[in-house]
Formats: structure tokens, sequence, C-alpha cells
């Protein structure tokens, strides 16, 4: 029950108090809002409502007096329904022991938080691992369905690994960074969580351990522990992953993957250099370990084009490879691949028509059409360019802002700056303080634990005027916090 998307008419006859108790009472009633659950702080609902808390008070207090709520002391107040109408027919189904129980575990509240706080207009979004509505290619893409091709509009079901003619493209492209992938190793999946999803649910038992980078984009998506499984940290240096500790943790933790983000790696936009790829390859063959690669960015490079993907150094079909047109694109879209060995392919491709159908035949049809053309080179261009500026202009405010309270790297590519504050602080406070301000952040903790030192910054979503005033005030927040921490 995080949603409210409605205030009351200040216009209307009927008082403040009596409509907030009515549209309470209509969500009570309807099921909307189920029985167990706590409501939002008076002072939320104040801040939600927009009005005084005093209002709120009078409204929640008739509602308690009508038996539908009830204030525990430190425990909020829980939507309780003991009224004489409800009583006389049967309970109410306990909908609260249903969502706890789902096998699926919830994602971490910050990033349920950011979730829904994206979309509060206005708020400047200094954390999103999204182009900018304006890096879209929306014209473009509209001129696509209003063109005619030789390739009828797909608006029936696609055969199980997706659409052949978007496969030869995808086959095509690899090609060109070293990736020989026939189109029947290739499966489309629904964007590059998906194909994680399939692998954690098609290929792994409960209780299997998963070696990755910390931190990693991993740590933030509760993808693996859904499927009861484990993660295992491995340490990353200035190169990405620390590869020679493979077969140690190997030995210790008996993983049957490791997932790792070699190019333009989220959150730190680290690349690994050649002769480490190389390394992993070896090390993993040996180890007999399967490996992940996740390579949403590698069309992203801003100053050079990265290293060959692990995958064209994989002579033994160990590397299981992970594209998507999210970052480059449009994440609207929902389009990405996996590149795998074709019993690998095919098992997926079962449990992918077990699970959705197949992806959107007509994203895929959009998506094949794209890559078809030029379109994509050309917008490729033109987005490296924007992407190039904005991550110079926000290095450039760092420097002014942040010189003496953080350190940075420069990115190559990719969305992200993992900026280091001088000490730790605390997050949760930070992350709320900026949400006061407008200011949406992505707390380090997301992608480790423990980086309570860490923010991810990115420079793909907020505009150039955005970034300006955003960092600004936030180094202010920030310098509170170190205060406030070396105090403490
Ligand atoms: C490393 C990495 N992999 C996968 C994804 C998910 O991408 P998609 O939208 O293709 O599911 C993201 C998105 O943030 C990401 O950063």
């Amino acid at each position: 029950m995080k949603t409210i998307d409605w205030t009351p008419d200040r216009a209307s006859p009927i008082p403040l108090h009596k409509q907030i108790e009515e549209y309470i009472r209509a969500k009570i009633l309807h099921g909307e809002w189920t029985v167990g659950t706590v409501i939002p702080s008076q002072r939320t609902l104040a801040e939600t409502f927009g009005v005084n808390r005093s209002t709120v008070v009078e409204a929640l207090n008739e509602l308690s007096s009508l038996g539908l709520l009830e204030g525990k002391t430190g425990g909020g107040t829980r939507i309780v329904n003991t009224t004489w109408s409800l009583m006389a027919s049967s309970p109410p189904t306990d909908w609260q022991s249903y969502v706890s129980a789902g096998i699926s575990q919830p994602n971490m509240p910050t990033i349920q938080e950011i979730n829904l706080a994206e979309f509060v207009p206005g708020i400047i979004r200094l954390g999103t691992g999204e182009l900018a509505p304006e890096l879209l290619p929306d014209d473009d893409i509209l001129q696509l369905f209003q063109s005619r091709t030789e390739r009828k509009l797909a608006l029936g079901y696609e055969e199980p690994k997706g659409n052949l003619f978007l496969r030869q493209q995808i086959a095509g492209r690899l090609k060109s960074i070293g990736i020989q992938a026939a189109a029947s190793s290739i499966l489309i999946v629904s964007g590059a969580l998906q194909a994680l999803q399939l692998i954690s649910i098609g290929l792994l038992g409960k209780e299997s351990t998963i070696l990755a980078e910390n931190p990693s984009y991993l740590h933030s998506v509760p993808v693996f522990q859904s499927a009861g499984m484990k993660l295992q940290s491995l340490p990353m240096d200035d190169d990405g992953l620390e590869t020679w500790l493979v077969p140690t943790y190997q030995k210790q933790y008996k993983a049957s993957l490791i997932y790792t983000i070699p190019t333009f790696h989220n959150p730190t936009g680290l690349v690994m250099p050649e002769q480490r790829r190389q390394q992993l390859i070896r090390l993993c063959n040996e180890e007999r370990l399967p490996i992940i690669e996740d390579d949403v960015y590698r069309e992203l490079w801003l100053d050079s084009p990265p290293p060959l993907p692990l995958k064209s150094f994989d002579q033994n079909g160990n590397v299981l490879y992970i594209g998507s047109l999210s970052k480059s694109v449009s994440p609207g879209l929902r389009i990405g691949w996996l590149v795998g060995p074709e019993p690998v392919i095919e098992r997926l491709a079962d449990v992918k028509m077990q699970t959705d159908y197949g992806s959107s035949a007509l994203s895929q049809w959009a998506a094949g059409e794209w890559l078809a053309g030029g379109r994509h080179d050309m917008h490729l261009a033109r987005l490296r360019e924007n992407l190039r500026n904005r991550r110079d202009h926000a290095l450039e405010i760092l420097e002014r802002n942040f010189r003496d309270i953080a350190r940075w790297r420069k990115p190559s590519g990719g969305f992200y700056i993992w900026l280091r504050l001088e000490k730790p602080v605390s997050m949760r406070s930070l992350f709320e303080q900026a949400k006061k301000a407008g200011i949406l952040l992505n707390p380090g903790p997301l992608y480790d634990r423990s980086a309570a030192d860490y923010l991810r910054i990115s420079y793909s979503y907020a505009s150039l005027q955005e970034l300006e005033k955003g960092l600004t005030i936030l180094s202010g927040i920030i310098r509170e916090h170190l205060t406030a921490s070396s105090q403490g």
C-alpha cells in the first residue's frame, strides 16, 4: 500500500478530513488496502494529501472509531476492520499472509522507493541507469512502424527462441565483436534481466552459489536469491574482477556459475583489460566454472572501443553471453538476447515458453528492423557524442564541488561514476535528505552492502542543468553528513 495517487478536492464543499476518511474507507472496504497492513505515518499522509497533520488526525480518529483502524504504540496504525457489517459476513482473506508467503523475494526497500520516486514529477534522478527521454530514438522507431518493409508486421506468437530475422541480425552483429553464433544459439529475452531469471530457474539447483563481483548490479536484484541461491562476492581492483582469486574461491564455495560485467561495469564503470579476460577464460575452464558475461553496456564506449568480449575467447562453450537493447536504444522495448550452447538455449527457450510464451512479437519485429538498416549505427554515433558531453560535464561539476570530499575515476563508457566519499556516512539519512531536496540517489550499499561511502552517479538521465543543480545541492548535503559522521 505505497501508492496514493489522489489528493482531496479543495474546491469541494465536503470538508477535507471527510474526503480523506471516505478515500481510506473505500480502499479498505474494497479490499485494496488489506487487513493487517500498517498505513503510512500521519506526517507522510499529510504531505501526500497536501493537508495539515490535524486534518489527517481527524480522519484517522473517525476511521478508528468505526473499527477500521487501530493504533499500536511504536507499531504504527494498522488496518483491522472489525466493523459490524464485515463481522457478520465471512472474514476477509488475509492477503497479507499470502504476500509474505510468496516464493519471490521482495526488492530491497530502497530499490522499491527508487522505483516509485523515479516517477515523481520534477525529481532530479542522479543515479538512474537509463537513457534520458530525449536520448531515446522515438521518431525513428515511429517511422519504422510507418514504413513498409519486406517483413510483415508480427502480431502472432513467435517461435520459442524468438523472431528468426531478429536473431539473424544479432548473429551478424556478434560476428563483428568476435562471437561466432548461429541464430539457433540465440534466445530472444525480455531484457537482460529475464536472461538471468531463466538461467536461475532453468539451469541451476536450489542452494547453488553464484560468484559475482563486489560491487555488482547483481547485488541489487534478488533474481538468484528468489530461486533459493546464494551470491558470493569476489573483490575487484582498477582492472575489474581479481581473476587470480577464482580458483581459491571456487575451492571454498563450489559455485555453479560466475557472473561478471567486464565492460563498463555497473556500478564502477570499469573495463577489464584483454589479458585479464583471457586469464579469466583459462581459469574458469580449468575450474569447469561456467561464466555469465553481462555485456549490456558494450556499445556505449565514449573514448575508444572496449576489448573483445569474454565470449570471443571462449573455445569451450563455457560462456553464456547476454546483450540487450535497453541501455543503447530503449529499455521499454524489453528486448535482450542470450547466447550459449544449443542445448542450453533450447532448455531456456522451453522455460521461457512456460513463463511468457515469448517476448512481445511487436518489439521483436521492431528490433529486427532497427538492427537491419543503418539506423542503429547512426543512432549510436549521436548517442556517444551526447553521453560523452554529459560525462565530461558531470566530471567538471564534480571537480568543482567534490574535489575535497570524494574521489572518482573517469569512466570510458557506460553511464556511471562510482563516487567514493571521504568516509562512510549514514546512507539512509543521506538518501532521505536528498529526496526531500528533490534529488533521487542510488546509494552504494545497493551494490555492495558495505559501501556506505559510495554513491552511483549516472550522467545518462538528468539533463545538464539538472546535473549542475542536483550535484551542487548534493555536495552541501554530503558535507553535512560528513561533519555529522566526524562528530558521531
Ligand atoms: C549490468 C546490467 N545487466 C542487466 C540489466 C537489465 O537490463 P534489461 O533492461 O535489458 O533487463 C541492467 C540494468 O540496469 C544492468 O545494469
